[in-house]
């Protein structure tokens, strides 16, 4: 999404302004075209040289030395990103102060996206003060990558700590992305659910909840607000973007519950969860041993039980204009199946993987998207985060 790109990376003096090396590198592996103003005091911080060793034009802040920098930068750009922001930089943009190459350059780009990562001490992060400038700007072009919480440079805890750099990206890419979800509200579900045996073993299947979880992230660019139901998906929560309400479970039960009440509230729902089709019939309370058994060579009874198909249930609440969206997992016939899917299960979408094709845990995906008119269209096998914002450009 930023391949070609025009990024002016602005940095200023915070202690963080090391952490805008990695930014660059981020941004320039991400496909962008980068250039890197300075401030006087962030000079101090880091050296320019670190960005010329890169190959690197630096601006910086010597308006006298070259005067029309600010609107030669301000054209070149299309995207500004001030990372780190401070707290005087902010406050100087929303009073319309231009005395610096930063904020000359803002001041000459009134119609281009910018945006601002603040980093500062957590007190001075919860300065009204600052925090009315930056609700100001945000009415003019500007939006606002916010800090984290945690330890400041100097000891103190709060927010105000620079975001991930994967954060920074997110909110970059989410400028040059139609809000055609804005005032949305999108519920997804990803991963796999267990069904417990007793309280060691289940039984589950590999889904990763990467599809689920690349809907989610696209779905927050496209402007919605997003709640994720997370099955058992261990440390791919980091991906998730931080502006997305998480809901943890663990078992087709404790899912129907939160499902059935969320939809409720939801005008979209992504059923990307690979859903156990069976449970146990009875569940022990305590470990099953095996002794008892006739050894090695000795069977196991065990009986399973068919669970609800839950989007089926969905569609017996489901109200007009909702919409759901399924998918389908096939070995085989995947067209045909996914239709009698979508038909059966009530859907408006229905987005059906191959899944023979070392799909289910990996990074790609590929398959049909179907609607309910019966369009089909084909997507070839790409990451999971690019087919789900295109995905997600379909409901549009
Ligand atoms: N699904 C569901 N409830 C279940 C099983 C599946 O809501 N008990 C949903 C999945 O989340 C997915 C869609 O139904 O969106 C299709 O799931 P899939 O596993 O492909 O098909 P099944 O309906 O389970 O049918 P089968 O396993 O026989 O192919």
């Amino acid at each position: 999404m930023l391949q070609n790109k025009n990024i002016l990376l602005c940095i200023t003096g915070s202690i963080a302004c090391y952490k805008s090396v990695d930014l660059y590198r981020k941004l320039k592996k991400e496909g962008a075209n980068v250039k890197i103003a300075v401030s006087a005091s962030a000079a101090k911080f880091i050296s320019p040289y670190i960005f010329e060793s890169f190959g690197e034009e630096v601006f910086e802040d010597d308006a006298f030395k070259s005067p029309l920098s600010h609107i030669a930068l301000s054209k070149f750009a299309d995207i500004i990103l001030i990372a780190p922001a401070t707290y005087n930089t902010i406050n100087k943009l929303a009073a319309g102060i231009a005395d610096t190459l930063i904020t000359l350059t803002a001041a000459a780009a009134p119609d281009k996206p910018k945006i601002l990562v603040p980093a500062m001490n957590p007190n001075m992060y919860a300065n009204k003060i600052l925090k009315e400038n930056l609700e100001k700007l945000c009415a003019f072009n500007f939006s606002v990558v916010s800090p984290e919480t945690g330890n400041a440079a100097c000891g103190d805890y709060g927010e105000g700590k620079f975001p991930e750099i994967d954060d920074i990206i997110f909110g970059v890419k989410s400028v040059f992305k139609k809000k055609t979800l804005k005032g949305k509200k999108v519920l997804v579900t990803a991963g796999a659910t267990r069904e417990y045996l007793d309280p060691v073993r289940f039984m589950s299947n590999g889904s990763s909840g990467k599809m689920g979880i690349g809907i989610a992230n696209a779905a927050v660019q496209a402007g919605a607000e997003v709640t994720l139901i997370a099955l058992n998906i261990g440390d791919r929560i980091k991906y998730i973007n931080r502006h997305i309400k998480i809901i943890n479970r663990t078992d087709f039960s404790g899912l129907k519950e939160v499902l059935l009440s969320e939809f409720k509230k939801t005008d979209i729902l992504f059923m990307a969860a690979a859903v156990s089709d069976y449970g146990f019939k009875e569940k022990s309370p305590v470990k099953i041993k095996k002794s008892g058994n006739k050894g090695a060579g000795g069977t196991l009874q065990i009986e399973l039980m068919q669970n609800e198909d839950l989007l089926k249930a969905v569609s017996k609440i489901k109200k007009i204009g909702q919409i759901v969206f399924g998918f389908a997992a096939e070995t085989d016939s995947a067209i045909e199946n996914g239709r009698k899917k979508l038909a059966e299960k009530s859907l408006d979408y229905i987005f059906v993987n191959d899944v023979s094709k070392d799909i289910i845990g990996g990074d790609e995906n590929e398959g049909f998207l179907i609607n309910k008119s019966g369009e089909i269209k084909s997507f070839k096998r790409e990451n999971k985060e690019s087919l789900a914002e295109k995905l997600i450009d379909e409901i549009n």
